[in-house]
């Protein structure tokens, strides 16, 4: 199995110290760092965009985690990835033609995602596993942050993860939506390895102290099979 992985979200910061926040993630152990990209038309929610994401590179060192939740992905991988995104995940629900904006990904240099909404299921992205890094499962409805953790995703996280081990490929599974350590330990445990958590982490009086619990359920609880 792929190795566990905190990646706090953004979203749930005080946006008015959004730099400080960051580095704080970053030097409470977080290797990962989400951002949350809405237009106000995938979802009901505008966030903000490549404009903010690329200010604050300058000030991190950790892997940028750009979750698109955005109509038309394929015409903006470019200013994403020159922002400074690592990691860029679309979703599969989009308009944008999926291989067509894999490829673009990989071709800016970045690391291709692809996300699935509660309600489509794990088989829909099988067809591009071997071309992704990671498969993004949302344990909420995207737009918000703040919301309750879907319990009834998980199998779809083991069915994806079976899938992956089968064919012998090594893709992270991210889940995100309501992450906290008690139910990151039952994420874990259906397959999934990288956890993004917002206001767990940043609604906390430690974000350290919230990442390693997280981290520590996770690691405690590896996939079933
Ligand atoms: C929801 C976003 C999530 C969210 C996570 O649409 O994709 O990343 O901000 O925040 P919490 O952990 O508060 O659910
Ligand atoms: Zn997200």
């Amino acid at each position: 199995m792929p190795k566990n992985i905190v990646s706090p979200s953004v979203l749930a910061c005080d946006f008015s110290r959004l730099g400080e926040e960051a580095v704080k993630a970053e030097k409470g152990g977080a290797q990962y760092l989400h951002l949350d990209v809405m237009d106000g038309c995938f979802v009901p929610n505008i966030s903000f965009g490549a404009g903010v994401i690329s200010s604050i590179r300058a000030l991190s060192q950790a892997v940028f985690d750009v979750h698109l939740m955005i109509q038309n992905p394929l015409n903006y991988i470019e200013d994403f990835a020159k922002a400074g995104a690592d990691i860029i995940t679309f979703h599969i629900e989009s308009s944008s033609p999926v291989d067509e904006t894999i490829k673009k990904i990989t071709d800016c240099g970045c690391k291709p995602c692809v996300s699935i909404k509660p309600a489509t299921p794990a088989e829909a992205v099988f067809p591009y596993l071997d071309r992704l890094s990671m498969v993004l499962v949302m344990t909420v409805e995207p737009g918000f942050g703040g919301q309750k953790y879907m319990e009834d995703t998980e199998p779809k996280i083991t069915a994806l993860r079976r899938e992956i081990e089968k064919r012998g490929l090594s893709v992270d599974i991210e889940v995100d939506g309501g992450i906290n350590p008690l139910n990151a330990a039952k994420a874990s445990l259906a397959g999934a390895n990288i956890f993004v958590a917002g206001s767990a982490v940043f609604k906390s009086e430690s974000p350290s102290q919230a990442i390693s619990e997280i981290l520590r359920a996770a690691d405690s609880h590896p996939f079933a099979g």
